[in-house]
């Protein structure tokens, strides 16, 4: 029997934009993705055989598809560009949709960046991103590696800037931070193991197609 076809999914707030997307091209979990403890779900599709989705952290989507635990995956591409996986990205979903910024209190983003040859903190998730950045800014930065609530680590004095996304700006009003450069626009991606698409293409070339379909359709619903 063919092993399902295997899609990792990003548990949080993108999977409520996820699923409206997969169901217009015909992949729909067969249970309630936001209220069960499975963390890996049965699914229906159209015409690709069996699949499943496995609900998980957006950060280790890429791991599951570069290790072909799973054969595709939606990540943003704040991981992607944070961890360069093997993958493909046949697929930008236009859903997630924020921007990589360098923000840092009011009183010091308004004092300007930080001067050539000077040190500085920085708290991020995105250590890579972070540290080449600030390296091509001459600048020598200390990171401050944390999982999540960047904003509050220069609140309490433990970082000079962040690095982290911002979508409507409130998290960082809410917390007397600016935003003082924009690194990256983000979205969220499709990813393909690449030997997957090798094996599998049959099966996922389909997908791909009504995926572009579902995200041209919803965008100009929108
Ligand atoms: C993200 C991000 C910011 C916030 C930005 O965090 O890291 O903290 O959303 O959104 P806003 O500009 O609309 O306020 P998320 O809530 O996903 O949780 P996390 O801090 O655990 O990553």
């Amino acid at each position: 029997m063919t092993k399902p076809l295997t899609i990792a999914l990003s548990k949080g707030r993108i999977l409520e934009q996820t699923l409206p997307l997969l169901e217009a091209a015909g992949l729909t979990p067969c249970e309630d993705v936001f209220t069960t403890r499975k963390l890996m779900v049965d699914g229906s599709t159209i015409d690709a055989g069996d699949v499943r989705f496995l609900i998980i952290r957006a950060a280790d989507v890429c791991t599951y598809v570069e290790q072909g635990a799973a054969d595709m995956g939606i990540a943003g591409r704040d991981s992607l560009l944070e961890s360069r996986p093997h993958v493909y990205e046949p697929l930008d979903l236009k859903i997630g949709r924020c921007r990589m910024c360098v923000c840092g209190p009011k009183h010091l983003v308004e004092a300007g960046k930080p001067e050539r040859g000077s040190r500085i903190r920085v708290a991020t998730k995105y250590d890579h991103l972070a540290s080449d950045y600030f390296l091509a800014q001459g600048v020598q930065a200390e990171i401050i590696h944390l999982y999540g609530s960047m904003e509050l680590a220069p609140l309490v004095g433990m970082a000079d800037r962040i690095v982290d996304l911002v979508e409507t700006g409130g998290t960082l009003k809410a917390n007397g931070l600016i935003e003082e450069t924009t690194l990256f626009d983000i979205s969220s991606r499709l990813i393909v193991n690449p030997a997957s698409f090798a094996v599998r293409k049959m099966q996922i070339q389909p997908i791909v197609e009504r995926l572009r379909q579902a995200v041209n359709q919803l965008q100009g619903e929108n």
